[in-house]
């Protein structure tokens, strides 16, 4: 596997791929990797050679978050990535991706839903989402980008930046890998103490509690959202919000039987701020 930290080394290396008819695709992270993230690798692999990058980025974090704390094993990660056959890692120092620095970088905006369900209690967070990633696509030009579905606000936004702005990749939605017990891995799962890792699959079982509802005919989605984060709060949860919405766009949930509904949650249990998914149902 090779590593790399420049523009002109992976851009290079992409170029050498296509012109030998290869396909490449990319899936950004922020490093901390686990089974989760080798996953989507994985995924990525069976399309062509594959790119991973590493980037905690700064402008996706607001002050008094956890961008110190989070947490920077490279040697750990390319191990990991060795293992699982990427082609080559791409960690570029925070002056080759904001080469002008961090004080008004050029920004990428998705208005609306950047500030909506995650965006109402992080204001500032999928705009950095957003300028990094287009940054990390502009700087690699792969033919496919992979986003993990866990993220599931995230996937819509960058999906829709992709769509707006006429960005010739093609995105790939990864799966949510969990857990035994359900726990959706995230690298900061690691924030929780033993005690908040026990009771931490509570929350994809309400998420699924409600979706198994909505599937039963239960159409009304505010009571849903309140009693779901009444019992979350019980489990010893602080929530930020459970919400329910039309799958496709995060628009307001369709009463009609035949939609696709996602029961999205965001809640802290301790210093771990966890979010989770669930859609539920695409048949009838
Ligand atoms: O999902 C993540 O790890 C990050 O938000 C991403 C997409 C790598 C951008 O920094």
């Amino acid at each position: 596997m090779q590593i790399v930290a420049s523009k002109a080394q992976v851009r290079a290396q992409v170029g050498r791929w296509r012109e030998a008819g290869e396909r490449v695709t990319l899936v950004p992270t922020m490093g901390a990797l686990h089974k989760a993230h080798m996953d989507l690798a994985r995924l990525a692999g069976r399309r062509g050679r594959v790119i991973v990058s590493i980037f905690v980025n700064p402008t996706q974090f607001a002050p008094g978050e956890d961008f110190e704390r989070y947490p920077r094993e490279l040697d750990a990660d390319a191990d990991l990535l060795r293992e699982a056959g990427v082609d080559l890692l791409f960690a570029p120092g925070q002056d080759e991706v904001y080469p002008r620095g961090l004080e008004d970088p050029t920004r990428v905006e998705v208005p609306g839903l950047s500030g909506d369900l995650c965006g109402a209690y992080r204001p500032t967070h999928f705009s950095g989402v957003t300028s990094v990633v287009a940054r990390l696509l502009l700087m690699v030009l792969p033919d496919a980008v992979v986003f993990g579905r866990k993220d599931y606000q995230q996937l819509v936004i960058l999906r829709r930046m992709v769509e707006d702005l006429h960005v010739p990749v093609e995105v790939v939605e990864g799966p949510i890998t969990r857990e035994m017990d359900g726990l959706a891995m995230s690298s900061r799962n690691r924030y929780l103490t033993e005690a908040q890792r026990r009771a931490a699959p509570a929350l994809h079982a309400e998420l699924r509690r409600c979706a198994a509802r909505i599937e039963a005919g239960e159409r009304d989605f505010a009571g849903l959202e309140r009693e779901a984060a009444a019992r979350l709060k019980d489990a010893g949860f602080a929530p930020d919000y459970v919400a329910v919405r039309r799958a496709a766009d995060l628009g307001p949930p369709p009463a009609s039987a035949a939609g696709e509904w996602v029961v999205l949650a965001a809640a802290w249990l301790g210093s771990a701020r966890l979010i989770d998914n669930v859609v539920c149902g695409a048949a009838s």
